[in-house]
């Protein structure tokens, strides 16, 4: 460890700022201001460090974002070396190399067919965007006449919490209550298939959750600007893992019906899957292609969104047409987060980390398999590095816990209390480390889980407490 990490600070001062004058996202804060908050203040490989100097395995990546370990040497160096040219300079106007050269990049990495990339800062941005280009091309196409404006967009599903981003979304308890601002959206069902709707089972249920789908393209295709999906999983949702061919079946319906494809790959996309992107596992190449979080290797706030030539060309014009796309951020494709996502593709090369991957795949299938025996998992589901296990009070009748007992929240303390930062989604216990994390240590960390699921589920104070 390079300093210790709480050099200057008083803990119990940091604390009481924090709940002075922060407000965390996602968090009811009086909940939050019950107890001190965890403060970290140094992070190293698969650890992040508090301010204490207490080390915990990072078992969700900060976030889904973090792919090659904290304070990865070549990152590090790379962002600093671009702190010592310019820190900012804007795309308004002028460009910058590390734009330049991670475009190039994203271009020669991604799927066929993607040809040009729109950078912004954020997951909510990169699909934002991906929304307004859909509509626009449709608009530039059709001289203004088309009457494509809705989206096609799947149940639970989670795209960030921008105005146009949430309107493509559908978790009530994120996004109900903005129904009245959203621009009207087509939901349609995606497959949760540990509690089937249809009641069906894969693959003798031949797909009948597209069915939806299919429908509303018959009916409203000349409606509909583009469908946008979470490719193999909905992580958000409660990392809700799609059947084999459920993406391609999606990407047939739109072909057929001359609708757009956006893939959001926020979540999945850089190799958590298993492939750098998830739409490969499928052959599914997207019109418009959303990408974040681990586009940096984690390290700073940048986002981009790729599109095919085809809608790049519906955008040029002579000026005065006026089919110019008039969007962009101030922070749009910064250079320190593009030197640090250029830096992120060279550590993918040199450490050939998506072939190292399988192996470590194949140990987290292996291990989770011991968790399905438990009396309170109902199910356990992986895609590539990135599993979730529901927790349920009643496994034969797949019931639920009630809410108030926050039954992932306290799995979660429990796991902290052993050194293991994770963040569940309701009862859902997330598991996605940083894909670089070593074999010995994703086992402390399932070990971790495993006798932290045990502890809260089977003490017999699992309900309502
Ligand atoms: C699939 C998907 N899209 C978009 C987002 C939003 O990204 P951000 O939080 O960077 O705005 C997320 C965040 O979890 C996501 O999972």
């Amino acid at each position: 460890m390079t300093q210790p990490p709480s050099k200057g600070y008083d803990r119990q001062w940091l604390a009481a700022a924090d709940q002075r004058y922060l407000w965390h996202p996602f968090t009811q804060m009086k909940e939050w201001m019950k107890e001190p908050p965890l403060i970290i203040a140094a992070a190293e490989g698969s650890y992040l460090i508090d301010i204490d100097g207490n080390r915990y395995l990072d078992g969700v990546s900060s976030l889904w974002v973090n792919i090659h370990g904290h304070r990865r040497k070549e990152i590090d160096e790379a962002i600093k070396e671009q702190i010592d040219r310019v820190s900012h300079t804007t795309l308004l106007g002028l460009s910058s190399i590390p734009s330049i050269l991670l475009a190039k990049e994203l271009v020669e990495r991604a799927p066929p067919g993607l040809a040009k990339v729109f950078f912004s800062d954020n997951g909510s941005t990169a699909v934002e965007i991906g929304l307004k280009i859909a509509f626009q091309y449709w608009h530039n196409l059709e001289a203004g006449r088309s009457a494509r404006r809705r989206f096609v967009a799947f149940r639970n599903a989670y795209h960030g919490d921008t105005l146009g981003a949430v309107s493509v979304g559908g978790i009530d308890t994120f996004h109900e209550i903005y129904r009245p601002l959203l621009i009207e959206t087509f939901k349609v069902e995606y497959p949760y298939c540990y509690r089937c709707s249809r009641g069906r089972r894969y693959p003798a249920c031949s797909l009948a959750c597209t069915a939806e789908l299919e429908e509303v393209l018959k009916n409203h295709g000349h409606e509909i600007a583009a469908v946008v999906v979470e490719p193999l999983v909905q992580c958000a949702a409660g990392i809700l893992t799609a059947p084999p061919g459920f993406l391609e079946a999606v990407a047939t319906l739109c072909k057929k019906h001359d609708v757009l494809l956006i893939a959001d790959e926020v979540a999945v996309g850089f190799g958590r899957t298993g492939k750098m992107f998830a739409v490969e596992h499928e052959g599914v190449c997207p019109d418009i292609l959303a990408l974040a979080k681990g586009i940096t290797g984690g390290y700073l706030p940048l986002a981009a969104t790729l599109v095919t030539e085809r809608i790049f060309d519906a955008f040029l014009a002579d000026y005065a047409e006026m089919k110019a796309f008039f969007h962009g951020h101030s922070y749009t494709g910064n250079p320190l987060a593009c030197a640090a996502g250029l830096a992120s593709l060279r550590v993918f090369d040199e450490d050939r980390t998506l072939e190292r991957l399988g192996a470590k795949i194949a140990r987290l299938g292996e291990r989770l398999e011991e968790f399905r025996h438990l009396g309170h998992v109902g199910d356990v589901r992986q895609k590539g590095f990135i599993a979730g296990i529901e927790l349920v009070q009643d496994k034969e009748h797949k019931k639920p816990y009630p809410t108030a007992s926050r039954i992932g929240h306290r799995v979660i303390m429990a796991a902290r209390r052993k050194g293991l930062i994770l963040r569940p989604l309701g009862d859902v216990i997330v598991i996605m480390p940083p894909l670089s994390i070593a074999g010995e240590e994703l086992d402390r960390l399932l070990d971790i889980v495993y006798t932290s699921i045990v502890e809260v589920t089977e003490s017999g104070r699992g309900v309502g407490s």
